[in-house]
């Protein structure tokens, strides 16, 4: 057996991965307990799966994530209350059935604006309630900011937004503060963090939520980078931004992707994957943990978006953009669990 990820780092910050229920047993199951302190769902949290339809709670898979996590003395971070993507349709249908986006009377905008607020306030009270006890960080709103928008504050138009503005930020972090209580800890969590203009987009959103008494207690950077981008100078200099607005900050979602945007070409299968790609992403670790390490007092937790490389959203993402036929490899195990060198470089 060899070392444990998370003890390394024990006087830094927790180790997490994203697991799908199935993942809880066998091999992953092993590896799980013996690297990570902390998980969080890849999917089984996500609206679309917690409230498929109105009012019909589905907290079933859910709950296995949370059973392990307190079988086996782990954090927890939920993923994620509100999101654009994977949420059901019935959240934007008005009482008739008529998607609120096509409304043009301003009074019935008005009422839709309140019945989708309504909604919001439900779902997380509701699910605040139910895992207030075991949920260690909640990602309350994810991906809310789109540097392409046609808005200037560079807010995503999603149904959310469209429908009720920035409302719905402010109402599911109150209703996450009011159901969890002052210890809950509250993240707004993104992509591309790191990349101008979109740090500067959510700086700007995130300080003027903070003035309006909005309850964020810090950022989550998804991290879904690749060897060579974004900088670690880049890295570092969002990491610090937020700090200075006295937020912690997560690492919610690591993958060190082999390939630039999009991953094209791709490996074929895993053994095309020539050891020279393993070390140049050994590389980037290195520098990736020792920036991590130097900004500790400033990061709480670190989460890799899998466990081993023979589960990784990236692979569906390499296939799609190769005809089909692509693999990635971005974690420290391999498609068989065994170390690979980046594991060498950050446990050094
Ligand atoms: C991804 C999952 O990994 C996939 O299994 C699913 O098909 C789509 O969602 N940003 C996020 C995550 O916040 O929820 C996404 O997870 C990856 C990108």
């Amino acid at each position: 057996e060899v070392p444990s990820i998370s003890e390394r780092y024990d006087n830094s910050f927790t180790i997490g991965a994203a697991v799908e229920p199935y993942q809880l047993e066998g091999m992953n199951g092993e590896v799980l307990k013996r690297h990570y302190t902390s998980i969080v769902a890849e999917n089984v949290m996500k609206p679309i799966n917690i409230q498929p339809e109105e009012g019909k709670f589905n907290f079933k898979e859910a709950d296995k994530i949370v059973k392990f996590a307190k079988e086996n003395n782990m954090d927890l971070r939920f993923h994620t209350l509100i999101w654009h993507s994977q949420v059901p349709e019935w959240f934007f249908l008005d009482k008739n059935g008529n998607p609120m986006i096509e409304e043009t009377d301003p009074k019935q905008r008005e009422k839709n604006k309140k019945l989708l607020l309504k909604r919001v306030e439900k779902h997380v009270k509701t699910i605040v309630k139910r895992y207030k006890n075991d949920v260690d960080a909640w990602d309350v709103v994810n991906e809310v900011i789109d540097e392409y928008a046609s808005n200037d504050k560079g807010l995503r138009e999603s149904p959310w937004y469209q429908i009720t503005g920035t409302d719905y930020i402010k109402v599911a972090f109150e209703t996450a503060r009011k159901y969890g209580g002052k210890d809950a800890k509250l993240y707004i969590n993104d992509y591309n963090t790191e990349v101008q203009p979109k740090r500067d987009l959510l700086y700007n959103l995130v300080k003027d939520l903070l003035e309006q008494g909005v309850p964020i207690d810090g950022v989550g950077h998804q991290a879904h980078i690749q060897i060579g981008w974004p900088s670690i100078q880049e890295i570092e200099d969002s990491i610090r931004l937020f700090a200075s607005l006295g937020l912690d900050n997560q690492i919610t979602e690591l993958d060190v992707s082999l390939y630039g945007w999009p991953p094209r070409p791709a490996y074929p299968t895993y053994e095309d994957i020539p050891e020279s790609e393993f070390e140049r992403q050994a590389v980037r670790y290195n520098a990736l943990f020792e920036l991590y390490v130097r900004l500790d007092s400033n990061i709480s937790n670190v989460t890799f978006w899998g466990i081993a490389d023979n589960h990784t959203w990236l692979n569906d993402r390499a296939e799609q953009y190769n005809d089909g036929v692509g693999v990635d490899a971005p974690f420290v195990f391999d498609n068989e669990y065994q170390v690979k060198p980046a594991y060498d470089v950050i446990m050094d």
